[in-house]
């Protein structure tokens, strides 16, 4: 192989000094000295500085007074011992540089929109539209490098147990993930459409019908859902699905692979192992949430119990209704001001509370102040503040609302006060199983059920027989995996006989038609003898996110799309020319004619 240069930017150093060397890459900055011309080369690697000296090599010196940031250069000429007192000890080349004796400018650079040489804040729009130039930035190509590292630990890891990488297709049918689906319409059958998969669930559930028993993919999942900042509508799950297992066999070759994974290549990281298996009513009791962040603890208390007879009218509406009443303690808070305790109602409104209370504790159990207080009795402050755990200066946080909207809006503030109490270790990652979910959720505006999951989860055997009594009890063989409150995967043991199946569809309120037209190939695949089955599909971009450190998957995708789902860099989505909307037999309403 013929390459430009000898050596990387990154590697040079004292044991190379006299060597005479060619480096390639990119100047990362220019500066002039009495004569002297520096320049910091810079590659994927690293940095190496290059000493342009006019009285060994004039012209090369001239030609090197043209150079600009992000010119691509290649530069020959010896290894040579910085003068003592102008080492660089925060660089891996620092104690050599290189003396020129020839350059060649392979191409020159306009300006660049922001600095790529130094860290600082860009408006990330500008970023992506310019993401070549963004990626070229040091922090991203270590994230970009990082994402390879462990995709290629997966795969190794996985390759060494005997699973075999299998690719399913783009153009699919529906699946059901919950999310909207993107559509691709069909020429040859107009008026037909594929959907991209919102992950290859069927397909790889069908490889194990098909007798592959132990299969992965890195596999591209694609859902038209609303943005944040651990959603794209492009992401990459480790898509994985094994025969003859039961959970336990998913959950420790997890385990296992996530802790090598880590201590392999993040070690600086602290991290809890095993990880727990906590079922999902505990967490839900404990956070608020099947997706808490344990890094620090702040947990939920429930009050219910503690206003069976209050007549204070908030807490007495909610009970009479169903609904729960639960705090969280914020140690040291008891000091925030009126504005600062109105941004936290504000916040919990935000998640459909109507309304937060606060007590902040005094020195003495008497001394505590609120605007509810007169609604309070001496013993239920007692009882609030042992559940709590609250001493002098905390603050308690209080919200009373409807089960869901209670759990949803104390978890979300527990989070948001942990972020402003700096709680969490930003150098620990802790791992955790939940376990036991429901199978069913009951969406009570409409009167029916839906999946918690997705629809090929099996639920455990002895709740079987409540599908047809108490469908809101059973459980399903599904397991989450989460790490410092970001959820990472889901995965589950899968229903694998045909009559099953149908049962869950009609629970779910689809008709013998609707099974039979979107389902029947699976159906009819588990009358062929279905292998029990299951798997797990971590999500890599919210992985890689909390190995770099990153709050999101946006830096760590080398081409993602912005919050509002676009690419300003190809600007996409666009418009396509009449020709091929004809070719297509598709015609684009305005938005005038919905009206
Ligand atoms: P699920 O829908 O829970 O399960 O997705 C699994 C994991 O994929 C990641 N993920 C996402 N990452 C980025 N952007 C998104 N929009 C997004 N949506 C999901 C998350 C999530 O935990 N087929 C099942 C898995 C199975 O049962 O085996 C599935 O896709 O990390
Ligand atoms: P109100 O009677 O609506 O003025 O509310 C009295 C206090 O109770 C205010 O501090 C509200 O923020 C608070 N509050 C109202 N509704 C709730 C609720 N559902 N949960 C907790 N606090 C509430």
């Amino acid at each position: 192989m013929q390459l430009l240069k000898t050596h990387s930017c990154g590697e040079l150093n004292i044991n190379n000094v006299d060597q005479k060397v060619t480096l390639a890459g990119w100047v990362n900055r220019r500066r002039d000295h009495g004569g002297l011309i520096f320049i910091d080369l810079r590659d994927r690697e690293g940095l190496t500085q290059v000493v342009f000296d006019p009285e060994r090599a004039k012209e090369i010196h001239d030609l090197a007074g043209d150079l600009r940031s992000e010119y691509v250069i290649k530069v020959t000429g010896d290894v040579s011992k910085r003068p003592a007192g102008t080492e660089n000890a925060s660089l891996a080349t620092g104690e050599i540089e290189l003396i020129a004796s020839d350059l060649e400018i392979l191409n020159t650079s306009k300006v660049p929109p922001f600095y790529i040489n130094k860290e600082a804040d860009v408006d990330e729009y500008l970023r992506l539209q310019y993401r070549y130039l963004d990626l070229r930035r040091p922090h991203m190509q270590r994230n970009i490098i990082l994402r390879h590292k462990v995709i290629k630990f997966m795969r190794d890891f996985l390759t060494d147990r005997g699973f075999i990488e299998i690719e399913t297709p783009i153009l699919l049918k529906s699946t059901p993930e919950g999310a909207r689906d993107y559509l691709v319409p069909s020429r040859l059958y107009p008026g037909q459409f594929y959907a991209l998969p919102q992950s290859p669930q069927q397909l790889k559930q069908l490889l194990m019908v098909a007798g592959f028993e132990k299969y992965f993919q890195i596999a591209r999942c694609f859902r038209d859902e609303d943005q944040r900042a651990d959603r794209q509508p492009e992401f990459t799950q480790l898509d994985l699905e094994m025969s003859f297992v039961d959970e336990e066999d998913i959950l420790s070759l997890m385990e296992q692979m996530f802790i090598e994974l880590v201590e392999t290549l993040t070690p600086q990281f602290k991290m809890n192992k095993p990880y727990p298996r906590l079922k999902y009513e505990e967490v839900i009791r404990r956070f608020g949430t099947d997706k808490p962040d344990m890094r620090f603890g702040m947990e939920l208390s429930d009050f219910s119990d503690l206003f069976a007879d209050t007549e204070f009218g908030v807490f007495k509406s909610v009970l009479d209704d169903g609904g729960h009443i639960k705090g969280i303690c914020a140690p040291g808070c008891a000091d925030y001001t009126r504005k600062q305790q109105d941004e936290l109602i504000d916040f919990v409104r935000s998640y459909g509370a109507k309304g937060l209370i606060t007590l902040a504790m005094g020195e003495t159990a008497d001394d505590v102040k609120s605007k509810v207080l007169k609604f309070l009795t001496h013993e239920q402050i007692k009882q609030m503040t042992q559940r709590l755990n609250a001493k002098a200066g905390d603050l308690m946080l209080v919200v009373a609302d409807s089960p869901k909207v209670v759990n949803n809006a104390i978890s979300a503030l527990r989070s948001e006060m942990a972020k402003r109490l700096n709680m969490a270790d930003p150098n620990e990652l802790n791992f955790a199983f939940i376990v036991d979910f429901p199978l069913l959720d009951r969406i009570e505006e409409e009167s029916r059920w839906d999946v918690m999951h997705h629809p090929f989860t099996a639920p455990v055997e002895e709740d079987i027989p409540l599908l047809d009594t108490d469908p809101g009890k059973v459980r399903a063989r599904h397991y989450d995996f989460v790490c410092n409150g970001c959820e990472l995967s889901s995965g589950s043991i899968r229903i694998h006989q045909p009559e099953m199946q149908k049962k869950l569809f009609t629970l779910l309120g689809y008709t013998d038609d609707e099974i039979k037209e979107r389902f029947g190939h699976l159906i009819e695949a588990f009358e062929y003898g279905a292998p029990p089955h299951g798997g797990i599909a971590p999500g890599i971009d919210r992985f890689v996110m909390l190995l770099a450190g990153e709050e999101t998957i946006r830096e760590v995708i080398p081409f993602p799309k912005t919050q509002g789902a676009t690419d300003p860099m190809t600007g996409s989505p666009a418009e396509v020319p009449d020709q091929q909307l004809a070719d297509l037999r598709l015609q684009i309403k305005s938005a005038d004619d919905e009206k």
